[in-house]
């Protein structure tokens, strides 16, 4: 059992994060690699995946930038090949990845956009933690951590798609935790907040004062920056974290008190 600093010490794990090109994404695979772990940089953007492996291998650990689309489960498939073959495990996994919508109705929803927000936001994230899963299982354990929203938990009007979503891969997240537990693998969640990042960015170009709004969502009356994120995943993804599990750990500046 590691006891004091070396609780939150991933030296010799390898931590596959997906989306990690950008956002919150980039920041968890530099955090994880900060604190040891080599990291698998899973995403669409082949350009943005090298750069961030270039920023973690300066870092001193091992990278592999591999391209997957999380909609389409034969990516999802190939990624967790490849990274079998390259590294022969997987330790941790963040399942980033994560699309959103501007505010709208839901009389306003399409079957189609249902559909795509399901594919991106739970069905891809369940598919790759199942196959990693059962993977991690042969090596004796593992920690999955699923990204999902302050909005699974507390869901707010006119983001029906993206609170609908996250709230089954939170729910999800719960199965998980129980169904895997007796293979050693923890399944936790976190429930983000508001961050600067591309995705809030573009929330609040798409409506008046929606910046302002989400802060007042926050006891601490502030929009975090991406590295706010790395303590709780590496807590999470560490020993440090050995008796936690099935949990959803809010990171949202005190905004579920409100
Ligand atoms: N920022 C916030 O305030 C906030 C709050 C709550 C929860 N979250 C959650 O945190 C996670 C990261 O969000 P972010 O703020 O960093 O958003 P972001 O800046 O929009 O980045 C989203 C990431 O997800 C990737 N992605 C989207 N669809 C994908 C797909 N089909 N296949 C593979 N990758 C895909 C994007 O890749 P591309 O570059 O290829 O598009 C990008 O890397 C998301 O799950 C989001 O729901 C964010």
């Amino acid at each position: 059992m590691k006891t004091g600093k070396t609780l939150f010490d991933l030296t010799g794990k390898v931590c596959l994060v997906t989306g990690a090109n950008r956002g919150l994404g980039r920041a968890i695979a530099i955090g994880l690699a900060e604190a040891g772990g080599d990291v698998v940089v899973a995403c669409r953007d082949p350009v943005g995946g090298a750069a961030v492996a270039r920023e973690i291998e300066a870092r001193g650990r091992r990278a592999l930038a591999v391209p997957c689309d999380i909609g389409r489960w034969p990516d999802i498939d190939a990624l967790v090949s490849t990274i079998y073959e390259h590294f022969g495990r997987c330790d941790v996994l963040v399942n980033n990845a994560g699309i959103a919508h501007d505010l709208l109705p839901i009389a306003n929803v399409d079957e189609a956009m249902f559909d795509r927000f399901f594919q991106v936001n739970t069905k891809g994230p369940m598919h790759l933690a199942s196959l990693v899963a059962q993977r991690m299982a042969q090596g004796g354990g593992g920690s999955i951590v699923n990204i999902v929203t302050f909005g699974a938990v507390k869901a707010g009007g006119f983001l029906s798609m993206y609170c609908a979503s996250k709230a089954a891969m939170r729910s999800l997240s719960r199965v998980m935790a129980e169904e895997w537990a007796p293979q050693g693998i923890r399944v936790n969640a976190i429930a983000p907040g508001p961050f600067r990042t591309d995705m809030l960015e573009g929330l609040a170009e798409g409506t008046d004062g929606f910046m302002e709004y989400t802060i007042q969502t926050t006891v601490l009356k502030r929009i975090a920056e991406p590295e706010e994120i790395v303590g709780p995943v590496v807590f999470l993804a560490s020993e440090a974290s050995s008796f936690v599990t099935g949990q959803t750990l809010a990171v949202c500046g005190g905004g579920l008190s409100l």
